[in-house]
């Protein structure tokens, strides 16, 4: 089984390389592949350096900070024409901890993809301000309910993929720039009815470096959510009352 951990990162400079150093302890056997949006603290060229130590781990510069979605996604295709089996997501501050993604990697071979938990029995979180724990847990309820999803930590960014669950996935079609993206991604997965597996992960909040979460990313998700669940609403009524 060959294994990719995808890393996005913008302003990582400090958190970057211990997260790295983590993550090929715990999983030695995944290769890193960076994701740097022309860091202006130098996280892209930290990588390189990094890149050249070791040869496995990979960097992928864009241009400019352009929104996780496109990076994750970027990363994807880097990986699907790299022939990896298992795709993974890990943010790069710490607050995934990589000593638990072998929990995460065991239960791939029962799912489509397998998530990375706050929010299930056993999940926690720590550290966070209240602020962000009523936004994350409102966020994942309002979705959860308009989509009919029944997962429980629907913007978690702690993930993993099988290679046949992105392929399935027309990446094209992804518009979410902010962290929206990973309620597409939930969504698109559970409407192809492949199967979704929560672990419970105890995600730490970061000692180093800024979080990007803005107000702009909230609004995106939750208009997105909105129109996406309404969408799903009128396509079954149509369907019921033969519309279609
Ligand atoms: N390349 C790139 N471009 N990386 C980015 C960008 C971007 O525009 N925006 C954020 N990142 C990277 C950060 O550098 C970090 O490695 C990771 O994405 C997560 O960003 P944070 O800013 O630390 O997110 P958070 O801790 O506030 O949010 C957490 O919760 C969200 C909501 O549940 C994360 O776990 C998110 O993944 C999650 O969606
Ligand atoms: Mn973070």
């Amino acid at each position: 089984m060959k294994i990719l951990t995808i890393i996005p990162t913008y302003n990582e400079i400090e958190a970057l390389p211990i997260t790295v150093q983590r993550l090929r302890a715990a999983v030695p056997e995944s290769d890193v592949l960076v994701v740097d949006d022309n860091s202006p603290d130098g996280t892209g060229q930290l990588a390189e350096r990094m890149g050249h130590e070791d040869p496995q781990i990979h960097v992928l510069h864009r241009r400019a900070k352009n929104g996780l979605g496109g990076a994750y996604i970027a990363g994807f295709r880097w990986g699907l024409d790299r022939e990896y089996d298992v795709l993974v997501e890990l943010d790069a501050d710490g607050s995934h901890q990589p000593e638990q993604l072998p929990d995460l990697i065991a239960k791939i071979d029962e799912a489509d993809l397998v998530i990375g938990s706050r929010w299930v029995a056993g999940g926690a979180v720590v550290n966070w301000p209240l602020h962000r724990e009523v936004i994350s847990r409102a966020g994942s309820l309002y979705s959860r309910t308009l989509l009919g999803l029944p997962v429980r930590d629907i913007t978690a960014g702690f993930r993993v993929f099988r290679r046949s669950t992105l392929e399935d996935i027309d990446l094209n079609s992804i518009e979410s720039v902010g962290y929206g993206f990973q309620v597409d991604m939930t969504f698109r997965v559970a409407r192809q009815r492949k199967t979704i597996v929560e672990v419970p992960i105890t995600f730490v909040e970061r000692t180093l470096g800024a979080s990007k979460m803005s107000s702009d990313i909230v609004v995106e998700a939750m208009l997105n959510v909105t129109r996406w669940g309404l969408g799903a609403r009128a396509e079954a009524l149509s369907g019921r009352f033969g519309l279609r």
